[in-house]
């Protein structure tokens, strides 16, 4: 398991090249079983949950060539089961669910376990695909699902938490070779979501309403192939920002992003005392007057994205005065404040919300990654911390960021990665 020793207080400057979105990539490899036909993308992140979906895809029978940031699939023979040891290491793949479906009218899946950031429950996916006609079974921690026939109808993927974006993306995937139209309430509106449902249109799918609350999809006979282009990583372009906000007295630009998928980012960065200019697919961010904690509360998209909440924590550890950051999606997602406690941070956790005040400077310490995001907080940490940061179980990280530590490096930061 490789190490990241972390050497703080280097100033980062110059620009970085944002990759294609790891969430965007994944349902949309997805979707490649939906056609016996060739799928080139392209954008897709060298990540490691990325080249999981590959691998469940070369198990279920598909033909898989990736020539660095281009992978081309081919699923002209498939099978329905998505293998446990493969499918327990990613959530994600319950994704696979729908298309399966859609192809085979059949699909076993193994029931994703929980993870570090609380509880990952699929009831909503399930709901909604019996809703579609589909039969549910659990047996040995596996979903057995098979159905005589799809058929549209409405299906409201509103849960206690709000939505779900792959339970959105497992229904739309169902729905798209269904008998019938099928009308989509409560849909996720994320980015993510609508490159998904550009994908299955481009195939020959029949999609309207995708990044809003209330997708349409017309079932058609059958889908082609395609040639797509993944849509930039906005929580690795958030997490740039960040970096460039603890930092940076210079500023750092970011290429390759789509600045409005990062609005919410970029207004409370702009709060917090940033100033952050550009348009399109360059931003650059310096630091401004002076900074100030804020609070935030995590929401579904357009809102403040759960996936930047603990980039956030990590800013604020070292921001005069008081921030409050709430998660209201994944309430048990704070493993990273524990960790940066060590490090010397003042945070009080107290039913998902982390009271952070911020102190003078961080000091080095081991610490230990927990989960994707938690590990890139501690990564911006330990940037400005004083001493060597020692960060083990990189894994994590690995999972969701595309040679961060290089990226990092090629903007200034003093990083050695140990392979232990
Ligand atoms: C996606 O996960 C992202 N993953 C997550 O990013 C992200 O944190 C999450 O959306 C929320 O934005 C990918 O896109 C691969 P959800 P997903 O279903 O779809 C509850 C990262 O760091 N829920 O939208 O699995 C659930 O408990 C990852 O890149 C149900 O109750 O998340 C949660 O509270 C982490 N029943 C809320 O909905 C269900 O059937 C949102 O979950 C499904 C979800």
């Amino acid at each position: 398991m490789d190490k990241l020793i972390v050497h703080g207080g280097s100033q980062l400057e110059g620009s970085v090249s944002i990759s294609g979105s790891k969430n965007a990539s994944l349902p949309i490899l997805a979707a490649t079983l939906l056609t016996k036909e060739s799928c080139i993308i392209r954008r897709v992140p060298d990540v490691s949950d990325t080249n999981y979906m590959l691998q469940i895809l070369q198990n279920l029978g598909a033909e898989v060539e990736r020539a660095s940031g281009t992978v081309i699939v081919r699923a002209e023979k498939i099978g329905h089961e998505a293998p446990y040891e493969l499918v327990r290491k990613m959530r994600a793949s319950v994704c696979v669910m729908g298309p399966l479906l859609s192809r085979l009218h059949k699909a076993t899946v193994s029931l994703p376990g929980g993870c570090v950031i609380g509880d990952r429950p699929v009831d909503l996916h399930l709901r909604g695909l019996e809703g579609l006609g589909a039969e549910v079974q659990v047996e040995g921690g596996d979903l057995h699902l098979k159905c005589r026939e799809l058929r549209g109808k409405t299906i409201d993927m509103r849960g206690k938490h709000g939505t779900t974006v792959l339970g959105t993306d497992n229904i739309m995937m169902a729905a798209v070779l269904a008998k019938g139209t099928t009308i989509i309430e409560g849909a996720a509106c994320e980015p993510e979501v609508v490159d998904l449902a550009n994908f299955l249109n481009k195939m020959g799918a029949k999609i309207t309403g995708a990044g809003t609350t209330r997708i349409v999809v017309e079932g058609v006979k059958e889908l082609h192939g395609v040639d797509h282009t993944v849509i930039p990583d906005r929580i690795e372009a958030g997490t740039f920002l960040v970096a460039g906000a603890m930092a940076s007295t210079k500023g750092i630009t970011l290429k390759r992003v789509e600045r409005e998928h990062l609005t919410s980012v970029i207004e409370l960065l702009q709060d917090a005392g940033f100033e952050i200019e550009g348009s399109g697919k360059t931003l650059t961010i310096r630091p401004g007057a002076r900074r100030v904690g804020c609070d935030i509360t995590t929401e579904p998209y357009p809102g403040f994205p759960t996936d930047m909440q603990a980039q956030m924590c990590a800013l604020f550890a070292t921001t005069p005065g008081i921030s409050v950051v709430r998660d209201t999606i994944f309430p048990q997602r704070f493993m990273h404040c524990s960790e940066m406690k060590r490090m010397g941070a003042d945070i009080d956790l107290n039913d998902g919300t982390a009271v952070i005040r911020g102190v003078d400077h961080l000091s080095a310490a081991p610490v230990m990654a927990s989960d994707l995001r938690a590990s890139a907080a501690l990564l911006l940490a330990a940037l400005t911390a004083k001493g060597a940061t020692e960060i083990s179980r990189v894994y994590h990280i690995d999972r969701g960021y595309e040679h961060i530590d290089q990226k990092l490096v090629d903007l200034g930061a003093h990083i050695e990665r140990l392979k232990v």
